[in-house]
């Protein structure tokens, strides 16, 4: 057999080929290899999953070692050149670009989709003024499930394309109240005349003003990052989309855990610590010292919104947010910390330390210098990351859904407990 490995077990003595298929075997093949008749069957052991493939996915691409990244094939600089987020979150879906008429209803059917009912206005009012509004977004994206008692016939597909409608539409509703929330200012309503970013902005940034005016630069600016945010295959809250979607709970409830994922400051919080540290950092000539600590690894310090577990060469989305920086700076005036970030890049990007250990710029290197130059407080970072990754979530759980190798999530484990024993009765215990 060609593609095929031949593995001998040296417990018994005896040989199994076993199939290679995609540069993978399959854990289940390994089942059939045992020690005695009495043997389960031998497993893999891969916490982290660091080289487990736990789906065959069509959606995105990622090249680490070339620095390539594709939705649906498409060059990630392209769609962030040519496309806007909601052409690209279609193309994600479905598969394909929208024609122009397809563009328009898909436009028209999230735009009909952005307003919150009226309770769910009074849930989000009941959060404390101080609630981190991360905190806000997942309990309301989970609260949905309450007033969308269809979303549970999720192998419906007309059911499930109306929930794609509702999550995409209503996510930027529901990020934009959590802001307004916390800053004390009142709900703003969607204003359906402005584009998908533009009402953000709106619902975001009104104060009392007729009309808003978003800023054509400004909305862009987040279209391009709400781009390049959508999707990024297996990672933490995409698996936990999918393993959660696995128990066939519906997808708001999914969504939900999966923003929970994205919370994490190993997640989609490492953009915040990229601010801490240039505001500790201070100055452009304290840079050479700064990376003279993370060398050394003195005070565990790391070179934050540097390195990544899949790119081993330039984040592709770091050298587009780059270029998007300089523009948003036209508007914003310049951030300070810019400076010391450029200074920092040129530093490491000579240094042996970064090269032998391919540590590049990431996506978040330059994203927070952006959000933070645009008026958001850091709380709200993770937040503009759960909006465009929404689509992404919704993709890849339909995926999950219509794939017919795929089950409810279910892994093995190596038990290190104790052996069967008997109960001891309160009084005669030590
Ligand atoms: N600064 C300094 N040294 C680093 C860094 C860094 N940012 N990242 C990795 N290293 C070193 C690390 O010390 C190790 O060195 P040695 O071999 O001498 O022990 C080597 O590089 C390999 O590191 P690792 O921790 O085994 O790599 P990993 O794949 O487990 O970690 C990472 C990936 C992203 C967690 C890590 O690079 C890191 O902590 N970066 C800073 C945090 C960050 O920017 N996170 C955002 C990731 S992109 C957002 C997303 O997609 O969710």
């Amino acid at each position: 057999m060609a593609d095929s490995l031949t593995v001998t077990d040296n417990r018994t003595g005896k040989t199994y080929e076993l199939p290679v298929q995609d540069g993978t075997i399959r854990a289940m093949d390994l089942r059939q290899i045992k020690a005695g008749p009495d043997d389960f069957g031998l497993m893999t052991y891969d916490p982290a999953f660091m080289n487990t493939a736990n789906c065959r996915s069509a959606i995105t691409y990622i090249d680490g070692d070339k620095g390539i990244l594709l939705y649906r094939g498409y060059p990630i600089e392209q769609l962030a050149e040519d496309s806007d987020y909601l052409e690209t979150a279609y193309l994600i879906l479905f598969g394909e670009l929208p024609t122009a008429q397809q563009q328009q209803s898909w436009i028209r059917e999230i735009t009909l989709h952005t307003m919150l009912h009226e309770n769910v206005k009074k849930l989000m009012e009941g959060f404390r003024y101080d609630a981190h509004p991360m905190g806000i977004f997942l309990s309301t994206v989970g609260a949905l499930s309450t007033f969308y008692p269809d979303a549970k016939h999720i192998f419906d597909k007309d059911s499930r394309l109306k929930q794609t409608h509702r999550l995409i539409a209503k996510v930027p509703s529901i990020a934009a109240y959590a802001y307004r929330h916390i800053v004390g200012r009142p709900y703003i309503y969607p204003d359906n005349d402005l584009s998908f970013t533009g009402n953000f902005l709106n619902m975001l940034f009104k104060m009392m003003e007729v009309k808003y005016q978003p800023n054509p630069v400004l909305a862009r600016a987040l279209d391009v990052l709400f781009i390049l945010h959508a999707d990024h295959e297996q990672n933490c809250s995409t698996s936990a989309m999918r393993n959660i979607g696995s128990s066939q709970v519906d997808p708001y409830s999914a969504l939900a855990g999966a923003a929970a994922a994205l919370y994490g400051p190993l997640h989609g919080g490492a953009n915040e610590a990229v601010l801490r540290m240039l505001n500790e950092i201070g100055s452009v000539a304290k840079v050479p010292e700064f990376i003279k600590k993370v060398k050394s690894g003195e005070g565990n310090h790391r070179l934050m919104g540097f390195g990544h577990r899949v790119y081993k060469s330039y984040d592709p989305r770091a050298k587009v947010i780059k270029k998007i920086a300089d523009l948003v700076f036209t508007v914003t005036s310049k951030n300070p910390l810019l400076e010391i970030a450029l200074e920092l890049e040129r530093i490491a990007l000579q240094d042996d330390y970064f090269i032998t250990r391919k540590l590049y710029p990431n996506v978040d290197f330059y994203s927070g210098l952006i959000y933070q130059a645009m008026g958001f407080p850091v709380e709200m970072f993770p937040v503009l990351f759960a909006i465009p990754r929404t689509v992404g979530w919704i993709a890849q759980w339909e995926e999950m859904l219509l794939d017919s190798e795929q089950k409810i999530a279910r892994p093995r484990q190596i038990y290190t407990g104790h052996s069967a024993r008997n109960y001891v009765p309160r009084e005669q215990r030590d």
